[in-house]
């Protein structure tokens, strides 16, 4: 018997307990790990897991305003790339153009993972879009599911938005200071707590979503994709993009930053942007925007 007495032990398995961990008392044999609780924790996001940069410091939170807050204090504090914050509930997530995002607690997956990538301005959306290959290579590996991609960044499934991706970032001139990628993942949502486009994992598989498990796959796809990004640059990034994308070759309308374009997508560019062929015959290049009807 190591020095530990009985009482010390017993008082830190009532406090797991607690805490959510199902654990079994074994006559003779001492205790069983059997369940684990459906918190995204530091301690369960970091445990064993084997990635290089991103996850190496977690900041979890139960409920807060919005993640992407949290990650940009931290940013300006000084706090190295790859750190990630998440929480089991935003009061004010937000989405892209200026829209929110409904994060009920416990129930998706809300992270900001701050990246410090030394490029130029200009390949910043490649970052995202190699944000939306991790969380879509993370749902293939953890269900039966083969996620798409809707240009630029949303996940889909069966034509319902399962998670969407928010870029948000500190430059100077040409200098990225630093880049937040804010993750939400509808994870255990039921479809109609979602709005209307939205979809869950739970909802297209039949069953509940193992939160932890997902999300620890997910910071170590971020992790690869990343890698991938800093030592290849960005072909490889673009080419896994396009295995997921959702409607190369069809007929799109796409609301641009100050245009409305009509047209086939083609291909997205080397800096991200999509091209279209216009009915006109010219391939016009979109860097952001939506696309709004697929035919
Ligand atoms: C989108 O509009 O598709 C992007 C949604 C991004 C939501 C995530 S949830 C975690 C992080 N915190 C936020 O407030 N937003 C992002």
């Amino acid at each position: 018997m190591s020095g530990v007495s009985r009482t010390a032990i017993w008082k830190t398995i009532e406090q797991l307990r607690e805490e959510g961990y199902k654990i079994l008392a074994q006559p003779h044999e001492g205790y069983r790990l059997v369940g684990i609780p459906d918190r995204l924790t530091r301690e369960e996001l970091s445990w064993n897991l084997q990635t290089e940069r991103v996850g190496k410091r977690i900041h979890a939170y139960e409920t807060t305003d919005s993640t992407m807050d949290i990650a940009h204090r931290l940013a300006q504090s000084g706090e190295p790339e790859g750190c990630v914050v998440v929480a089991e509930g935003q009061r004010k997530g937000r989405g892209r153009l200026h829209r929110s995002w409904l994060s009920p607690k416990g129930k998706g997956i809300y992270a900001s993972v701050l990246l410090r990538p030394a490029v130029p301005l200009s390949q910043v959306p490649l970052v995202t879009l190699m944000a939306a290959v991790a969380v879509a290579r993370a749902i293939q590996s953890k269900t039966p599911l083969r996620p798409e991609i809707k240009w630029p960044n949303d996940v889909m499934l069966h034509g319902g938005k399962v998670a969407g991706i928010l870029t948000e970032l500190n430059a100077e001139l040409n200098r990225v200071n630093y880049v937040i990628l804010g993750i939400g993942i509808n994870a255990n949502a039921s479809k109609s707590s979602l709005p209307a486009q939205a979809t869950s994992l739970a909802e297209e598989v039949g069953h509940r979503i193992d939160r932890v498990d997902l999300a620890r796959t997910l910071l170590t796809e971020l992790d690869r994709s990343y890698s991938q990004f800093l030592n290849h640059g960005s072909d490889s990034i673009l080419e896994a993009w396009r295995g997921f994308a959702l409607f190369l070759g069809r007929r799109i309308r796409v609301a641009a930053q100050d245009r409305t374009v009509d047209g086939q997508a083609m291909d997205i560019d080397s800096s991200g942007a999509l091209l279209v062929r216009t009915d006109a015959g010219l391939v016009e290049s979109v860097a952001a925007g939506e696309v709004l009807v697929v035919r």
